[in-house]
């Protein structure tokens, strides 16, 4: 090979040394270029990111975002730096609920930074790119998979204890880009609602946690039940009737303050599932009004009530998912 520069004086084409490249040539070199920075980054994001947990579930509904969204609050609340990647561009779903409606993205020095939401969260939602809330973006596979790969490469998150990452319902292209652009994801958090149905949808996200080759972190049930409270006098029986007809008694405390919880569809979906399946069970978020209503107005229930129940449910399953990620290393765990 010469080690003359290509050269730029002539158009001619010559029998000696390097042929000028063609412009196809050179956007493949671009491109490679392209990739290889995005590689490079990726490696340094992984480093400056502790831990990165992706949310998904078997079926639509369940309360993915709802989880995802309580998990970036709940661990920002124990005083770590959280991101909360939303990977799902089909509706806004996330900026709602950390009060960020209506955002755009902030593009400085060719990276993309996060929006700030409750309790100092870092929010990147690929809704930032919705021209308008109610208009939904319909991209082709190839596209929206480009789209993710930038969105995990080129996002400047500083550094961070915990990303979570939020997806679209299903065993969909989404996570399985994920997995292959973002390098060392601690595991997945799988979550399901209590009916029996959830646990054939369960079956399907551990296997396909299997194809992804990402750990389980465990499973969570949500919409568990539904707290009831009320006043009566003091050390009284009260006697309710929960859907289904079943009788649930309990009795009031010294101010007559009493609650109960009422099984809405069925309870322990979840742990039965987390068992069958051979997955640890990380808890149950009971069903609360006051989270549908957070998610409409944009501030979470667990920013509205930090005390309330919902709040200590999802520091509970914060709690038994800390366990599962310092246990990570240890042999056992991986069901892959
Ligand atoms: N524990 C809960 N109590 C009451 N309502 C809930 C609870 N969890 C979720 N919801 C409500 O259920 C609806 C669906 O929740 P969410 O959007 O989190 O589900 P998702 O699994 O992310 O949905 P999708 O599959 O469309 O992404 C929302 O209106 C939300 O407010
Ligand atoms: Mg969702």
């Amino acid at each position: 090979m010469s080690d003359s520069p290509v050269s730029h004086h002539s158009g001619i084409p010559s029998d000696k040394g390097p042929e000028k490249a063609s412009d196809e040539q050179n956007a493949q070199m671009e491109q490679a270029y392209a990739q290889m920075r995005r590689k490079l980054r990726m490696t340094q994001l992984s480093e400056k990111i502790r831990h990165k947990i992706m949310v998904l579930s078997g079926k639509g509904g369940v309360g993915k975002s709802t989880v995802a969204t309580g998990l970036a609050l709940s661990l920002a609340q124990q005083g770590h730096k959280v991101g909360l990647l939303d990977i799902d561009i089909t509706g806004p779903n996330v900026p709602k609920m950390m009060g960020l409606g209506g955002q755009g993205l902030h593009v400085e020095d060719g990276l993309i930074h996060p929006t700030v939401g409750h309790l100092g969260v870092k929010v990147i939602s690929m809704a930032f790119l919705l021209e308008d809330e109610d208009t939904p973006v319909v991209w082709r596979g190839p596209i929206k998979l480009g789209a993710i790969q930038q969105f995990i490469a080129d996002v400047e998150w500083g550094e961070l204890d915990y990303l979570i990452l939020d997806f679209p319902p299903g065993t969909s292209d989404e996570p399985l880009t994920v997995t292959q652009s973002l390098p060392d994801i601690d595991g997945i958090v799988i979550v399901t609602t209590p009916q029996d149905v959830a646990l054939l949808d369960s079956r399907k996200s551990i296997s396909f946690a299997k194809t992804l080759n990402v750990p389980v972190l465990g499973v969570v049930e949500n919409m568990s039940g539904f707290t009831v409270r009320g006043k009566v006098e003091p050390n009284t029986k009260v006697e309710l009737q929960a859907p289904g007809g079943k009788n649930v008694e309990t009795i009031s405390d010294e101010d007559g303050q009493w609650s109960a919880t009422l099984d809405i569809f069925k309870q322990g979906g979840g742990k039965d599932t987390a068992e069958e399946l051979e997955v640890p069970f990380l808890g149950a978020l009971p069903f609360d009004p006051g989270v549908v209503r957070g998610g409409d107005d944009g501030v979470h229930r667990i920013v509205a009530d930090p005390e309330g129940e919902s709040a200590l449910a999802f520091a509970k399953v914060v709690e038994a998912l800390s366990e599962q990620l310092s246990e990570e290393d240890e042999p056992g765990i991986n069901i892959i």
